[in-house]
């Protein structure tokens, strides 16, 4: 199989880095603190900070860094890392897997929060859209142990707690446990809450947070994360004077916003969201689901000239809300790259893409991305695939039949830089 576009072609690398690497058991440290939806694979990062070159990079940025897999990989590796990302949910969870913590704290500071709270006889107001999700006498406990977690003064133990809180209040609530975005349950054994007390249960995810977090090597670099939006170029300037740095990251997908959506009862006790509910971060996400008049007819002429705006047309005559959906999609990526390339230092990227489908077509979402950072003067070395758990591809490019998700590991390196023809493996 190729990759490539305009002209280009490489020889896709098949397998899986599960069978590269080995097994890497995936709850390892802090990995697996937090069921974030599209969280990557850890042996993708590991197989590439650790792959030989002659010059090592020092800095790592993931500008999509969800729930912080490539930063704790990164920070094993001894690298400094940068994490990028607009959900607050995503932010707090990164933070909490990538900082030490005097072992023992985080426990003594959660049953403080369980004594206080248990003394507590009023609480502050709570989002009312959480009303539907908890029975009266959760919803009131939770309330209690909210507060108590937000009276906490150090940062970094009250962020450990918010993560544990977040954990008792996702799985106290009433939502259909085989449905990643928050959906009623019925009435049905195993698909609803079973938690009894919400007390024990903010002290079992207390346990099971400072149980990992205590593991975190303490003279790891921390990494740093930042809750902003990658198509903005200010993030990126913490990047700048930190040697060579590689860009390793799995973007979102063009037509998703699970990532809030899945983390929105959570993030509304924490105040990330209020009662009009996740649509101002939603707003800000790369990915969409749905399309406001006032958005539609953007300008595309950042993509002038490449493959992908040839796809755009043909999109915009099967249908024009994806094709409106697709090209916002595809300019925000262009933006997130550009400021990439802006950076002197940013030698390479590895980008994790797969493919989609689009108005009933097969649309190589991957290739596109892969065509826009080759046009801001990255050269692609190497393309793998990875066989996701062993389902098979779909080749054919229309059909009803939805195809098997695929994975591909696009790995450039800048044109320009001295070390281009030194990255080889
Ligand atoms: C595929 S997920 C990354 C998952 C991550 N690799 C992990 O292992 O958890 C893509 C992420 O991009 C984030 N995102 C979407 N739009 C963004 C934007 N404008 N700026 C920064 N992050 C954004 C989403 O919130 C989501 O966390």
């Amino acid at each position: 199989m190729d990759a490539g576009s305009k002209g280009r072609s490489l020889k896709v690398q098949p397998g899986n880095f599960r069978d590269r690497l080995g097994a890497l058991p995936a709850d390892d440290l802090t990995h697996g603190l937090f069921p974030y939806p599209a969280r990557l694979l850890r042996h993708i990062p590991r197989y590439f900070l650790t792959m030989e070159r002659s010059l090592a990079p020092s800095a790592v940025i993931d500008p999509f860094c969800g729930s912080g897999t490539v930063l704790v990989e990164a920070a094993l590796q001894g690298l400094k890392a940068l994490g990028i990302d607009q959900n607050p949910m995503a932010a707090l969870i990164s933070r909490v897997k990538t900082t030490p913590l005097p072992p023992g704290s985080l426990e003594a500071a959660g049953r403080s929060v369980i004594e206080a709270a248990n003394k507590a006889n009023s609480a502050r107001a709570t989002a009312q859209s959480l009303a539907p999700w908890y029975s009266p006498e959760h919803l009131a406990d939770l309330s209690y142990i909210r507060d108590s977690v937000q009276d906490v003064a150090d940062f970094e133990i009250k962020r450990g707690l918010e993560l544990a809180f977040a954990l008792t209040a996702r799985s106290a609530s009433q939502t259909d446990r085989r449905i990643p975005v928050p959906v009623r349950a019925n009435h049905v054994q195993g698909q609803r809450s079973e938690v009894a007390s919400i007390f024990e249960e903010f002290l079992r995810q207390v346990l099971f947070v400072s149980n990992k977090v205590d593991r975190l090597p303490k003279n790891w670099p921390q990494p740093q994360v930042l809750n902003a939006d990658a198509r903005s170029s200010d993030p990126w300037k913490t990047l700048i004077g930190q040697g060579s740095v590689v860009l390793l990251s799995s973007p979102p997908y063009g037509a998703a916003q699970k990532y809030v959506r899945s983390t929105s009862l959570e993030s509304a006790w924490l105040g990330f969201i209020d009662d009009r509910g996740p649509i101002g971060i939603e707003q800000g996400s790369i990915g969409r689901e749905h399309i406001r008049a006032q958005h539609r007819a953007p300008n595309l002429s950042s993509l002038d000239g490449l493959l992908v705006a040839d796809e755009l047309r043909d999109l915009r005559n099967r249908s024009a809300t994806r094709a409106d959906i697709y090209d916002h999609y595809y300019l925000d990526m262009m933006k997130v790259f550009q400021n990439a390339a802006a950076l002197d230092n940013m030698d390479e990227v590895v980008l994790v893409a797969g493919t989609n489908v689009v108005a009933g077509t097969l649309m190589e979402t991957h290739e596109h991305l892969s065509e826009m950072i080759s046009s801001l003067g990255f050269r692609l070395v190497e393309v793998f695939q990875d066989e996701i758990r062993g389902r098979t591809l779909l080749t054919r490019r229309k059909g009803d039949a939805q195809p098997a998700r695929a994975e591909y590991v696009h790995r450039f390196v800048r044109q320009d830089a001295a070390t281009s023809t030194i990255f080889v493996k």
